[in-house]
This record gives structure tokens, sequence and C-alpha cells, in this order.
């Protein structure tokens, strides 16, 4: 066994502040207050229900990963965040309407006693909200030292040793890297000339990381993955990852493409399309925040398939990705995926897929996975990007030369063999010679 890398202990409270308190953020909380008191389970966590395995296969070791390694107890999370609406965290949870109302009232007094922080928005970057709790500041950089207050006040008030950021907010408007983005210096500068090309969120990932904060973004809007946060990021070890959570559609895509290409059966088009009625949805229906969505959801397929490997398979596939906002569904959502695949001598072949699912119950265990491992990479010391939190993500955040990892089994193992790495355990490399 090699050593294992030192690690500081996960010792007092970890506060995970989320951005934006709506169906996500308070399906999270609700979930982990439920958990914690033995109500529920926490169905679709790696990291409180995954194992991992250790040496060969005849060892049979195989210990839970919060087991493996050391992670913040769920008992010992606090809950803060900041939302443009007034609502406390029930309030919040019941017009999310994604949990019964019988298990929210089972932990009401809890969820109450999370009230958010006024925000930092701008309806410029998310056309079709706009609240009441909302800062005012001279410039972005203002705005910014109000979220660092805010920041180091609910650390104290809540006796936190450690604390992670998620953007958990709506899906900002498509944007570009542009020059004030290049470097930290010039990003500054933006903030205190109030730059266009930096949206809410960018404060907000500025402000955390600036504290040293990991910070994960949930969401597909440019945040933290411009070459000014990685410098900050750098610089104050702070790590971080992203982007867009890989629920629905996107999750079954890149657990179907996977499939499908390692029997080297060709596609020739794949059409997805989405119902769903939260305020998600809402902010969807505009085109500008859609085609960031649109970007993030496209951009898997053409990174599995590699079809400059593969041109008679994967070369030029017809993928249409559409999201309708659909009221009744609530945070419901229905997806339909149509795949015209091809076999053996280019005979065609149809695969439909109509996929029920709760957007929300796929994505609450994805911030709490995050937020706990990326509070591991911190105490292991490890700022920057986290590429192997890539399986959680749509648009993983990658570095700057490479291709980023789609596939969701790539993924996995990869997450599995830092872990490994990390706790001075082997590989596992499946080689056949020694049965491993
Ligand atoms: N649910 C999923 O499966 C899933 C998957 C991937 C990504 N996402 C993304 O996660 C985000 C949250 O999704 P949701 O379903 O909870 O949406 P939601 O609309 O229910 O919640 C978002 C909340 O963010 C708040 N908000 C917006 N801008 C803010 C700002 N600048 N500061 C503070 N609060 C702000 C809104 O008021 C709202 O309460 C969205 O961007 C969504 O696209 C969700």
């Amino acid at each position: 066994m090699k050593q294992p890398l030192e690690i500081a202990p996960a010792q007092g409270k970890l506060g995970i502040l989320l951005v934006g308190l709506g169906a996500v953020s308070t399906t999270t909380i609700a979930g982990v207050i439920a958990i914690r008191k033995g109500l529920a389970k926490p169905i679709g966590s790696l990291t409180q229900m995954g194992t991992i395995r250790l040496g060969k296969r005849a060892d049979g070791r195989s210990p839970k990963i919060s087991e493996f390694v050391p992670l913040a107890d769920l008992n010992d999370i606090v809950f803060g965040g900041w939302d443009i609406f007034e609502e406390d965290c029930y309030a919040a949870a019941c017009t999310a309407g994604v949990l019964e109302r019988q298990l929210l009232d089972s932990i009401r007094p809890e969820l109450e006693a999370i009230k958010p922080m006024s925000a930092v928005f701008d309806q410029r970057y998310v056309k079709r909200l706009s609240g009441p709790n909302v800062k005012k500041g001279k410039n972005k950089k203002d705005l910014a030292d109000q979220l660092i207050a805010d920041i180091r006040a609910f650390k104290a008030q809540h006796n936190c040793a450690r604390l992670v950021m998620v953007w958990a907010g709506s899906t900002e408007v498509f944007m570009k890297e542009g020059p004030v983005h290049q470097s930290l210096a010039s990003f500054e500068k933006g903030l205190e000339l109030g730059d266009d090309t930096i949206p809410s969120s960018m404060v907000y990932a500025y402000a955390a990381l600036m504290e040293g904060i990991p910070f994960a973004n949930a969401a597909p809007n440019l945040t933290a993955d411009i070459p000014a946060m990685l410098e900050l990021a750098a610089k104050t070890k702070a790590p971080i990852c992203g982007n867009d959570m890989k629920t629905g559609q996107t999750l079954i895509k890149t657990i179907i493409a996977p499939g499908l290409k390692a029997r080297l059966i060709g596609v020739k088009g794949w059409y997805s399309t989405n119902i769903l009625g939260n305020r998600d949805g809402e902010v969807l229906d505009d085109p500008e925040s859609f085609k960031t969505k649109e970007e993030s959801k496209k951009s898997a397929l053409d990174y599995i398939f590699q079809p400059h490997l593969y041109p008679d398979l994967y070369k030029d596939i017809s993928h249409v990705v559409r999201i309708n906002y659909y009221p009744p569904r609530g945070d419901n959502k229905e997806g339909w995926d149509n795949i015209d695949i091809v076999g053996w001598l280019g005979y065609p072949m149809q695969l439909k897929i109509n996929f029920l699912c709760r957007d929300s119950i796929l994505a609450a265990p994805i911030v709490l996975d995050s937020a706990l491992f990326l509070d591991l990479a911190k105490r292991a010391g490890r700022g920057g990007i986290q590429e192997w939190l890539s399986f959680y993500y749509k648009a993983p955040m990658h570095a700057k030369d490479l291709y980023p990892e789609h596939d969701l089994f790539i993924q996995l193992m990869k997450l599995k063999n830092t872990l490994r790495h990390l706790m001075g355990e082997e590989m596992v490399t499946h080689l056949v010679e020694d049965y491993d």
C-alpha cells in the first residue's frame, strides 16, 4: 500500500451555502434534515450509499465510501443561502412543490429557521425573474464585498469550521468568455466598473473563491471556469466543479450512449424533447437562458461518440434538443428520446425512451455529494478544477487543453480512483492476468 495523502480531519461544522433557495436547494436541505432524523433514505447519493472496492476481487474489501474517506457527517452540516425572494425554506419548499406536505410539516421548524440572505441579482441575466430581496451597491465590487460579509457572518453565527458554496440559482443568459474574464486583475477592474460581462453568478463565485471556499456550479451558466476564477482558485487553493448537474435526460443519454458505442452500433440521429413546469422551466422558456442550457446539453454526445475516430458510425449525427415549459407538470419532467440507430450492414433500428422523472429528486444527491467531496478536496489541499467530479455534471469543467470526459462509467472510475489515490490504495485496473 502507498502512503495516503495528508487530509485534515472533518472536524466541526460544515456550512453549505446555496445560491438560490428554489426547488433543487430546498429538496436538498429538506432531504438532509429528513435523512438525519431517519425519516427517509439518501437514495442516489454516492457519499451516503456508495461502496468502493479495494485491492483484488478475492480480497473481499468493499467499504462504504463514507467509511473509507473522511467526509463531513450529515449531522455536522448547516445550511444557509441567498434568494431574491424572502420566503423561508419551508415556504420555498411548498412553492417548489417537489416534496409532500406531510414530510415538510414534520421538519417545519428546521426549514423555517433557514431564511434567505438578500441576493446579488440583475434581471439582465435572468429575464423571466424579479424579486424584492436584492442587495444594492455602488458597483459589483461593493456587492462582492457584501457577499463576503454575509459569508463571514454566517460562519461566525453558526460556528462553522468550513464552508462550501453551490450555485443553484436560475440559469443565466448565454455568455462567452470575454476580455474582462482573462485575468484576475482585469476581472477585479471589471467589478469596479460594473462590467456587463460579469453576471451575478460570477460575483458569488468571486466572493467564495476570495475566501478560499470551494465552489460548485450546479447550473450551465458561465461562472467559475474563466481564467480569472481559475487564477483566483489557484491562489486561494479553492476547489471548484460544475457545470450543470447531470440529472434527467442527459443522465440517461450518458448511460445509453457509451453502451451503443461499446458495441459499435451506429447512430444517425438523436431527438430529445422535454416538458417541465417548474420555475426552472419558466426561466428556460426565455431563448437566451435556453441557449445556455442547449449548449450544455448538446456537447455530451460528440465527446462520447468521438466521430473523428468512428466516422462511419457517428459522423454528422442529427442531434436535436427541445425543452418546453408546460406548467401542469410542475417539477415532474417528462422526456422523450428517439434514437435512430444502425446495425450490421447498415440496417436501421429505432430506440425510444420515455422518462418520467423528478428533476429535483435527481438533483439533490448531486448537490450533497458535490459539497461533501469539494470539502474533502479542500482538506486534502487540492485547489482548482476537480475533474474527478465530472461524474455529476453535464458540461464538466476540464483542463483547457483536454477534452471533457462525458462517459458516465469512465467518470465513475475516475472518481473512485481519485478516492483510492487520496487514501494511498492501489488503482483497480481490471487486468485479467492476475485476476484483478
Ligand atoms: N433540477 C435539475 O435536475 C437540474 C439539473 C441541472 C441543472 N439545474 C439548474 O439548477 C438551477 C436551480 O434549479 P431549480 O429547479 O432549483 O430552479 P428554481 O427556479 O426552483 O430555483 C432557482 C432559485 O434561484 C433564485 N435565484 C436566481 N438568481 C439568483 C441570484 N442571483 N441570487 C440568489 N438567488 C437567485 C430564484 O429566485 C429561485 O428561487 C437552475 O439553473 C437549473 O437549470 C437543475
